[in-house]
């Protein structure tokens, strides 16, 4: 019997209504902000359409953060057997858990370093990060990205797939793989479907040099300050590019997709 592959019509609703769930009470510029979150602008689905069939395979996501995309893989691919991964389940990403529960999506949730991912070899038909990529390499520099890969390579079967979706020019993404066993057989890009006002613009990216700065996990406040000071002003810049350009902000993007399958 086919597996089951639903469509984007079924997967819209799912995102409304959980989308309503996360921001619900929150007032309306944080509404759109953490909104996103969900989906994000659509980039999801998308991703989600055009990656290798996961079908009931035992699927790893790392770097899963809050579990968005976890919720989507399993919307998108019902019979998958989920596992997500991250380093943290507190502050943000503490919802995970009832996000995946109100999603009707069941996963197994593993606290670890996408660095030292603790599973055996070969042990998953397919693995995925989405948005992840950009956080361990703020969090640990290209080195600890390229780790990160490399247990990838190691906990995938052969002829599996890997799916990562982030902002990194394709070229970077080509160099990080060249000396892993994995053979490009996608590659794709997609703007988000968000179009920010000054107002929620301007608080996005305060938001988002917090986050930054989190993830650079540094103690001592005066540097945290600095590293701040110097993230939010080139935030602030792009943002006003883009306001008087186009006249409106588009948080992200455009979002890069590559799938690599393991060769050997
Ligand atoms: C922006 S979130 C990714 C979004 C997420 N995939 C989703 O669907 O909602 C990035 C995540 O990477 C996690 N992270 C950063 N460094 C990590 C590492 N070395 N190992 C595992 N997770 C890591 C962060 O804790 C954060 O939750």
């Amino acid at each position: 019997m086919p597996l089951l592959r639903r469509d984007d019509r079924s997967i819209l609703g799912r995102e409304e209504t959980l989308r309503s769930w996360l921001v619900k009470g929150r007032d309306p510029i944080i509404q759109e902000i953490d909104g996103l979150d969900i989906g994000w602008g659509g980039v999801q689905r998308w991703a989600t359409a055009r990656m290798a069939d996961v079908g009931d395979g035992l699927h790893l996501d790392f770097a899963c953060g809050v579990g968005s995309f976890l919720a989507q893989l399993g919307w998108r691919f019902p019979e998958a057997h989920l596992v997500g991964l991250n380093i943290d389940f507190s502050g943000p990403h503490e919802p995970v858990r009832e996000l995946l529960s109100r999603a009707g999506v069941k996963c197994l949730l593993v606290r670890a370093d996408a660095r030292r991912m603790p599973f055996p070899d070969r042990r998953f038909d397919s693995v995925s990060c989405f948005l992840g990529l950009q956080d361990i390499e703020i969090g640990f520099g290209e080195e600890g990205l390229r780790a990160a890969l490399s247990e990838a390579a190691r906990i995938l079967r052969q002829g599996g797939t890997l799916t990562v979706v982030d902002e990194f020019p394709f070229d970077k993404m080509d160099r990080l793989l060249e000396r892993l066993p994995f053979r490009t057989v996608g590659r794709a890009e997609q703007s988000l479907d968000a179009k920010w006002s000054r107002p929620v613009a301007e608080r996005a990216v305060e938001l988002y040099a917090d986050g930054w700065v989190d993830q650079m996990r540094i103690s001592e406040s005066h540097e945290r300050a600095r590293v701040r000071v110097e993230v939010l002003r080139r935030m602030r810049s792009e943002m006003e590019r883009q306001l008087a350009v186009q006249g409106y902000y588009v948080p992200f993007g455009p979002a890069r997709m590559v799938e690599a399958r393991k060769i050997r």
